[in-house]
């Protein structure tokens, strides 16, 4: 298959483009497309046969369920077998932006998209691309991701050619996504409402809103996760990566055995430049950080490396996104 690569205006997408893009997927096709958060890879969620191809397509397994991005609340409620006040609540406050909500689900969503479970997971992106491509495909757009499955996620066009190229049929390229890390996702099927995954809509920001909610992927009973998906390896670089405080006397001790070795610094690396060494810069504030790191994993990927070391930004809640995802990138 040969992927298409349309470049698109990512503030006033051409609507002659979003319209050939729309098409592709009413025809059941796969398009890669920018959000404010990462690249997703959409099918039409309502076309099962369409949403099988993700899973081909990324290698993901079965057992992780979609995220189902629509444009408006109304079409949100199409797919909820019921609406709490709570999921109101949110959606007035942070739709459309990176919050992804889990809801009971209705029988309009397939079973493949949800992996089988009774919950469906809704998010309403701000991006004016992925806005633009829903609208215009008049269905809700199942997409994940745009990386190969336990793979660094997509900011840029040039990340999802480099892992899905030849597997899915186009990707509007709309540059660089602004927020860099996956949307936060919260499962409000429970009481209290539960934080699943991290990302740019804070606890702090959610609790203000509808108080007190709990943090983590398992519930308290100890039954299975409750978002497969939350796997611990998951946005794992090909080049093995380790984290740690005070990076720097490690990053010499593996340059001068030899090693390529790359480097996420906070503030300016040291001068004398090191043998092997190819240390990145990195943004001082979470949300600067958050916004290149998966850009950063990828160049230094690409490099062809050893390892990468990161300096571990500081333990605060602020932090929080990132720290997870840096987690789940290092090699156990
Ligand atoms: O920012 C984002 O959310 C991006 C962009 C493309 O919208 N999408 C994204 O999708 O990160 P994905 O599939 O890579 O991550 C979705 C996460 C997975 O960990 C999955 O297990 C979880 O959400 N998830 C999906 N449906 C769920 C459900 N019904 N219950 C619990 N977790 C669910
Ligand atoms: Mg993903």
């Amino acid at each position: 298959m040969k992927t298409e690569v349309v470049v698109v205006d990512p503030l006033r997408p051409e609507a002659d483009l979003l319209a050939r893009a729309a098409d592709v997927l009413r025809r059941g096709g796969l398009v890669a497309f920018p959000t404010e958060t990462v690249y997703g890879l959409g099918a039409n969620a309502l076309d099962e046969a369409a949403a099988a191809r993700i899973f081909a397509a990324k290698g993901r397994p079965a057992g992780n369920p979609l995220i189902v991005h629509v444009a408006t609340v109304d079409q949100a409620r199409q797919l909820v077998a019921s609406w709490p006040a709570a999921a109101e609540r949110l959606a007035a406050r942070f739709w459309p932006g990176p919050l992804t909500l889990v809801l009971p689900k209705s029988r309009a969503v397939p079973d493949l998209v949800t992996a089988g479970g009774p919950t469906v997971a809704l998010r309403c992106p701000a991006h004016a691309v992925a806005r633009g491509l829903i609208e215009a495909a008049a269905v809700p757009v199942a997409a994940p991701s745009a990386n190969v499955s336990t793979r660094v996620s997509a900011t840029r066009a040039e990340h999802v050619l480099r892992g899905l190229g030849g597997r899915i049929d186009m990707l509007l390229d709309g540059g660089p996504t602004p927020g860099g890390l996956e949307s936060t996702v919260l499962d409000v099927t429970t009481a209290p409402p539960r934080l699943l995954r991290p990302g740019l809509v804070s606890r702090r920001d959610i609790e203000a809103l509808i108080g007190p909610i709990e943090v983590g992927s398992c519930s308290p009973s100890g039954a299975p996760a409750r978002s497969p998906g939350m796997l611990e390896r998951h946005y794992a670089p090909s080049v093995p990566l380790e984290c740690l405080e005070g990076s720097w006397q490690r990053v010499k001790e593996l340059c001068l055995a030899g090693m390529r070795v790359g480097w996420l610094t906070l503030g300016s690396a040291p001068e004398d430049g090191l043998s092997g060494l190819f240390a990145v810069e990195m943004p001082p504030d979470p949300a600067g950080y958050g916004s290149q790191l998966y850009a950063a994993l990828h160049s230094l990927e690409a490099i062809g490396l050893d390892r990468i070391v990161v300096e571990l930004p500081p333990r605060e809640e602020a932090w929080l996104a990132v720290h997870d995802r840096l987690r789940r990138s290092a090699t156990p």
